[in-house]
């Protein structure tokens, strides 16, 4: 079911979440036998201690399936109650089709649609806004929201100063169109921030694609450059989506930032003078996995107890693009 009458205010509001993380854990250890780096070096300038890397043959669709399958599971729904699924991916199994397209035949659903969107370690972010537009306008009542990434992929093996950052998984978030009042009080989606900027495209990049330089390349970043970025932007976009609907930092209950770097998230909680106790963190155990890891962190912060019903959170990311933006939702 695809089409669906508009009726009076509707939110998208969380009903399922789940995750996957590939078996194969690596340690910083593991890369002080490779190159000229230390576990020390990694966890105090990043807060990594270890990242989940995909086996051989493993694709972002299979990561993607077995999260979504754990969102299905924890909604007690199954894919046939699904309209649409949106995947938010910069690593895809193939140039097409769409990952997502690819889950809906691993879920076996018979009916919906599915696309990819790619807005890099932002991707998530963008993916939900994509899905609550639907939802809101009617034209779908479930959405199955994914972020899947297999960065192990793109790495530059060579360069130490990105290797080290980056991990594998997915997460899914399922979103359900319900009546609402349209106020803040409202659960689900309550406001969004998007922004992207083209001109620091440098910054971070992948050096292939398939009409440049048909191959696949390796991740390019100017680490530093990107960090005051982050720092400068994520704080921004996480109070211009407060303001938007009437709430400050003291009605958050947790932020749940793009893990990226321990310092950027540190830096962005303190900006908005939110404690560390309202942070959730997943970086240690997952490092960078991009568009997959707010699901992650949101599916580990329902999973540990923390992230409950109607606690208000505050989403955000920042990611190649630059391309950059936050969520309010109430859970
Ligand atoms: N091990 C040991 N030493 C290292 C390593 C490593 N893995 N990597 C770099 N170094 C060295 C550098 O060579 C440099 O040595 P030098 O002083 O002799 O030249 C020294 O450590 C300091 O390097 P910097 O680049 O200045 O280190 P910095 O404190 O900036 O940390 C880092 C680097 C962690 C990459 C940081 O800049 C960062 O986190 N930036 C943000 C990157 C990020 O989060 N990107 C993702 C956001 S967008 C997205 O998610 C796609």
């Amino acid at each position: 079911m695809t089409t669906m009458a508009a009726k009076g205010p509707r939110r998208a509001v969380a009903v399922g979440i789940g995750h996957y993380l590939p078996e194969r854990v690596v340690p910083n250890s593991e890369f002080e036998t490779m190159m000229d780096t230390s576990d020390e070096w990694i966890r105090a300038r990043t807060g990594i201690e270890r990242r989940h890397f995909a086996a051989d043959g493993e694709t972002t669709s299979q990561l993607g399936i077995k999260a979504a399958e754990a969102a299905l599971a924890n909604a007690g729904l199954t894919a046939d109650d699904i309209d649409a699924i949106v995947v938010a991916t910069s690593t895809p199994d193939l140039t097409f089709p769409s990952v997502a397209t690819m889950i809906q035949t691993g879920l076996k659903m018979s009916g919906g649609f599915g696309f990819d969107v790619q807005a890099v370690c932002a991707g998530f972010i963008f993916a939900l806004s994509t899905a609550n537009a639907y939802i809101i306008s009617g034209q779908a009542k479930r959405v199955l929201v994914i972020g899947a990434e297999t960065f192990s992929r793109i790495m530059d093996w060579d360069d130490r100063t990105t290797c080290v950052l980056f991990g594998d998984g997915a997460g899914a978030l399922i979103l359900e169109g319900q009546d609402a009042s349209g106020t803040n009080a409202d659960s689900g989606i309550l406001s969004l921030d998007l922004n992207s900027d083209g001109q620091y495209r440098d910054l971070l990049f992948v050096d292939g694609g398939v009409s440049k330089t048909q191959s696949t390349g390796v991740l390019k970043m100017q680490g530093k450059e990107v960090f005051r970025h982050a720092v400068e932007k994520l704080a921004k976009t996480a109070h211009t989506a407060l303001d938007s609907v009437g709430l400050h930092s003291d009605d958050v209950d947790w932020i749940v930032p793009h893990q990226a770097n321990l310092r950027i998230i540190s830096r962005t909680a303190q900006k908005m003078g939110v404690g560390m106790d309202r942070v959730i963190v997943t970086v240690q155990d997952h490092g960078n996995t991009s568009a997959a890891s707010i699901p992650l962190a949101l599916s580990v912060g329902v999973s540990q107890g923390k992230i409950k019903k109607g606690d208000v959170l505050v989403a955000e990311a920042i990611g190649g693009g630059l391309a950059w933006g936050s969520a309010v939702i109430r859970w």
